[in-house]
């Protein structure tokens, strides 16, 4: 197999209209081969509609230095090999086809970071929390859906000084390098990566410091499934914006229960710094480095089989109390009860037939983070409003691959990145109004045992669990507690390729 980085189709079709929109925010379902959107997908940076699909990576953050015309400058020269939406899909296609790897280059910028490079305030975009950075936690959010709520200070609850070193920095930028695909072994992709970044470090010295460097890959189970440190299959579920993928939900399993198709303006905005006002656009990131104790998840899991199988009265076993904090199995099927005939589905589901949630419980963690229709049938939420809080999920893990430590705490998690277009009433209103509320959906729910600890007084975590198995309906006190801790995270914007490329020509 060879190892090739080659650009595909980068620079085609120059001459493109910039000035009449070829795409609507409401729009969903694109088609990337239509050549009326080829002016957007040129300049939309990839690894946003879609995940890269990469196996491993490097995340590097970046710390500019003063010398703003070199910063400009650097970024000016990376631009011309950021992998756009349009090329990503064209390289894809290339290594179905002949087995070819390519390098995925993607980048983007903290709100300091655009200081750093001597952008205008009216060309830097306007998100309040990417304004204020992850680390700013005297700053007000209003994580109400529907920003109804009173404000608060540092809603994710985050204790920077439990943060890695580099986190606690000022960080500018984030410039994100992946490569590999299933059948390459680690080793030459890890290799390959290694190369890259010392090029890069050669070409920034003097320029920016490399703060840290992150690397992730994708963990698979025995059946090449991509799955995460607990061992449950990962990126099922995620909104799709493409045509083809929609499609093929559709073929799968349907779509009728749930729809999976989400609008472009779920995770993009105008960038007002690229070279079209309407053309252009970009996308936030979150980003946020997250430990996984899967000691205490496995050692958690025995105990609360055992309390399970004291109230139904025969043997549960931990797949099954694992299956019911996730609400899926490890292979990713649903838990439901058994008269459900959604259980085999993966994505094509809704809680109409469990709305008491003993199936399915409210508190775990797929229904804390898409409710499918939940807070319409208890809040009279209308379902649009509902699917508008979703985000694209684009995380892989990281660290050691030992799925059975002995010690908890060992050095492996997720660096967990998510898109959207506006990052308090998306990924915000998701982990605090839902994941950390233990009222969510209903009075005394708990938190979402994976991701909503944070918050979790003990009190108010995962408690109560209503089920109904074998037919019987139990009522178990039961809390996970303390399974991913934040190591460090910021909010950064991918702004639009021209914008990146214009940096070197002009300097406003
Ligand atoms: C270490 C931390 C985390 C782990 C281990 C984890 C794991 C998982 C797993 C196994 C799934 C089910 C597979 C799938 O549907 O793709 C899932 C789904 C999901 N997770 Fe997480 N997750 C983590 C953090 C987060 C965070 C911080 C958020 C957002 C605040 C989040 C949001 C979601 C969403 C939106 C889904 C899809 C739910 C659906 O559409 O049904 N996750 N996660």
């Amino acid at each position: 197999m060879k190892l090739e980085s080659t650009k595909i189709n980068q620079e085609q079709n120059t001459t493109l209209d910039t000035n009449r929109p070829a795409i609507r925010l409401s729009q969903s379902q694109l088609d990337i081969n239509d050549s009326d959107l080829s002016v957007v997908f040129q300049d939309f940076q990839g690894n946003i509609l879609k995940s890269h699909g990469r196996s491993h990576s490097r995340h590097l953050f970046l710390k500019f230095n003063t010398d703003l015309v070199r910063n400009r400058e650097w970024v000016g020269k990376i631009a011309s090999r950021l992998t756009s939406a349009l090329e990503q899909h064209q390289t894809s296609l290339d290594f179905k086809e002949t087995g070819n790897e390519h390098l995925f280059t993607g980048f983007m910028l903290s709100y300091s970071g655009f200081k750093a490079l001597g952008i205008e305030d009216k060309n830097i975009p306007d998100d309040k929390a990417f304004r204020a950075g992850m680390k700013d936690v005297e700053f007000r959010y209003d994580t109400g859906p529907g920003g109804l709520h009173k404000r608060t200070i540092n809603p994710l609850n985050d204790h920077l000084e439990n943060w890695e070193e580099p986190f606690k920095q000022n960080i500018d930028a984030l410039l994100i390098l992946a490569y590999g695909g299933e059948s390459l072994e680690s080793k030459k992709s890890e290799n390959y990566l290694d190369e890259a970044v010392e090029k890069i470090k050669a070409e920034i010295e003097g320029t920016a410091t490399i703060l840290s460097i992150e690397k992730g890959y994708t963990l698979r189970n025995g059946k090449g499934k991509v799955i995460e440190h607990f061992g449950f299959a990962d990126g099922i579920s995620n909104p799709v914006f493409f045509k083809s993928d929609f499609q093929s939900w559709e073929e799968k399993e349907g779509t009728d229960l749930y729809d999976p198709s989400a609008p472009f303006g779920l995770l993009a905005v105008n960038d007002p710094g690229g070279r079209s006002a309407v053309n252009s656009f970009g996308s936030y990131f979150v980003y946020r480095k997250m430990q996984q104790n899967i000691k205490g998840f496995n050692d958690q899991t025995k105990q609360f089989a055992s309390l399970l199988s004291d109230a139904v009265g025969r043997e549960i076993d931990s797949e099954f109390a694992g299956a019911l904090a996730f609400g899926r199995f490890k292979d990713g099927t649903l838990v439901a009860n058994s008269n459900q005939n959604t259980k085999s589905l993966l994505n094509n589901f809704n809680y109409d037939e469990d709305i008491e949630g003993l199936g399915c419980p409210f508190q775990s963690h797929i229904r804390k983070t898409n409710p499918r229709g939940d807070t319409n049938r208890k809040s009279q939420v209308p379902m649009h409003s509902e699917r508008n809080h979703r985000i694209a999920r684009r995380g892989i893990s990281y660290g050691s691959k030992e799925m059975s430590p002995s010690s908890e705490w060992t050095d492996a998690g997720l660096l967990f990145l998510s898109c959207q277009s506006d990052i308090e009433q998306q990924f915000l209103v998701m982990q605090c109004a839902w994941s950390d509320n233990p009222n969510f959906l209903n009075e005394g729910t708990g938190t979402d045992p994976i991701t909503g600890w944070q918050n979790a007084k003990p009190d108010k975590a995962a408690k109560k669990w209503q089920l109904q198995i074998d037919g019987k309906k139990v009522s178990i006190d039961f809390s996970y507690r303390d399974l991913v801790k934040i190591r460090g995270g910021e909010y950064f914007f991918a702004p639009s390729i021209s914008f990146c490329k214009a940096l070197n020509l002009n300097h406003s």
